[in-house]
């Protein structure tokens, strides 16, 4: 009996044993040179086919070096037979710095329906400069692809991650469900256009924390039909700040909602806790959102709600925005602001903002005392309140 029992535990370990031992994939013996200027695209996707029908789990390992990356590239996560790939990477790998070889593809490196997916440490480097300069140059340009795109994926790491010089969004989650990004850093100078850091549309279950993203445009954004997410730890500045928007540009939209903005900083950015939605009929909405401790340094418009947006007053023919805003909370808000209106609620006269709740807000303009402006906007405010509310 005692010497069956044995056995069994060991054959138990053993399949326990063999079917967790990881296998790793080098790009190196793919035919990987790191020297920055020769394609390594092939020596990734055989790695990476391997890794997909093994039925270990899967290392694919990128030792340090630059690896260029010459056009866009596409892992698919179809039929993979795999119980989770890891990218664990120490080097950089950096796209042509001419802006026309991955300017179109809209997607520099894409994961298309993967499960079980984490990016582990590397860089990832578009060489977006030239692209910024022929789009400030107004001649005509592509548009630029986002640099690192997931697409109808699930269970996504990504950890200590660096993005820099991304030609348009440097991450982007669509269709996704439970992904988690931690201690990312990305950068991108402050006057590159459309250059977000982490752009979330049409996904669940998202968690940020620990990162630190300076870019030309918005901090974090935040699409339709975006749920559950929590974001916790994050710096932001130079760029737009934290937003949930655009929102309500189509008729038939899902809406945002039981979004968490946790102990956040923001340095000279241009808004802090945004949510900005077009002036056009829509069936969208936004409900659920804390924004909680928050500290601004320099911030144009560290609270605001922009529920008309319509840049140029092009395409708004309604003039009001559909999308409903509720039950949003501001809790301990403090810092200063850069403009003497601190708190801005501007919401729309077609569905107005309902249950705001701002506790404990302390912003200063110049250290003189800042305002707030409401319109359309009701709730309640209480605790420490500077600039005294107009809810
Ligand atoms: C990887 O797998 C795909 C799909 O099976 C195939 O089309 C492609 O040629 C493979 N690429 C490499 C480099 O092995
Ligand atoms: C709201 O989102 C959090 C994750 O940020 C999740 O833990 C929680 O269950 C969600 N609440 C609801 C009601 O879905």
């Amino acid at each position: 009996m005692m010497v069956i029992k044995h056995i069994l535990v060991l054959l138990f370990l053993t399949f326990r044993l063999s079917s967790s031992t990881k296998v790793t994939y080098n790009v190196l013996s793919f035919g990987a040179k790191p020297d920055g200027i020769s394609d390594t695209k092939n020596a990734f996707l055989k790695a990476w086919n391997l890794s997909c029908s093994s039925t270990s789990p899967a290392i694919i390992y990128v030792p340090a070096g630059r690896y260029l990356i010459a056009t866009a590239l596409t892992f698919y996560g179809q039929g993979c037979k795999s119980k989770g790939i890891t990218f664990s990477i120490t080097g950089t790998l950096v796209a042509p710095s001419s802006y026309n070889a991955i300017g179109n593809a809209q997607v520099w490196i894409k994961l298309y329906k993967v499960n079980h997916v984490t990016i582990s440490g590397g860089t990832l480097d578009a060489q977006g400069s030239s692209l910024w300069a022929c789009k400030s140059s107004g001649k005509t340009c592509p548009q630029g692809s986002t640099t690192l795109g997931i697409y109808h994926s699930s269970n996504i790491v990504i950890s200590k991650l660096r993005s820099i010089n991304s030609q348009m969004f440097h991450i982007l989650l669509y269709g996704c469900t439970n992904a988690k990004i931690q201690g990312v850093s990305i950068v991108a100078s402050g006057l590159s256009p459309n250059t977000d850091g982490i752009h979330l549309a049409s996904s669940t279950g998202i968690t940020i924390l620990s990162s630190k993203i300076s870019t030309g445009d918005d901090c974090i954004s935040i699409g339709p039909g975006t749920s559950n997410v929590w974001i916790e730890k994050v710096v932001c500045g130079p760029g737009h700040g934290i937003s949930i928007g655009s929102l309500g540009w189509t008729l038939e939209e899902p809406g945002v909602q039981n979004i968490t903005v946790k102990t956040t900083t923001f340095i000279g950015t241009q808004n802090g806790l945004r949510i900005k939605t077009w002036a056009r009929t829509s069936n969208g909405f936004v409900k659920g959102v804390v924004f909680q401790d928050a500290t601004m340094v320099n911030v144009k418009f560290p609270i605001i709600i922009d529920g008309n947006y319509c840049p140029d007053n092009d395409n708004c023919p309604s003039q009001v925005s559909g999308v409903k805003i509720s039950n949003v909370v501001y809790e301990d808000v403090h810092g200063t602001s850069a403009t003497s209106v601190a708190v801005k609620f501007d919401c729309s006269k077609g569905s107005p903002c309902s249950g705001i709740v701002l506790k404990d807000v302390n912003l200063n303009f110049r250290g003189q005392l800042a305002v707030s402006s409401c319109a359309n906007a009701v709730g309640t405010a209480s605790g420490l309140l500077q600039p005294t509310s107009c809810l």
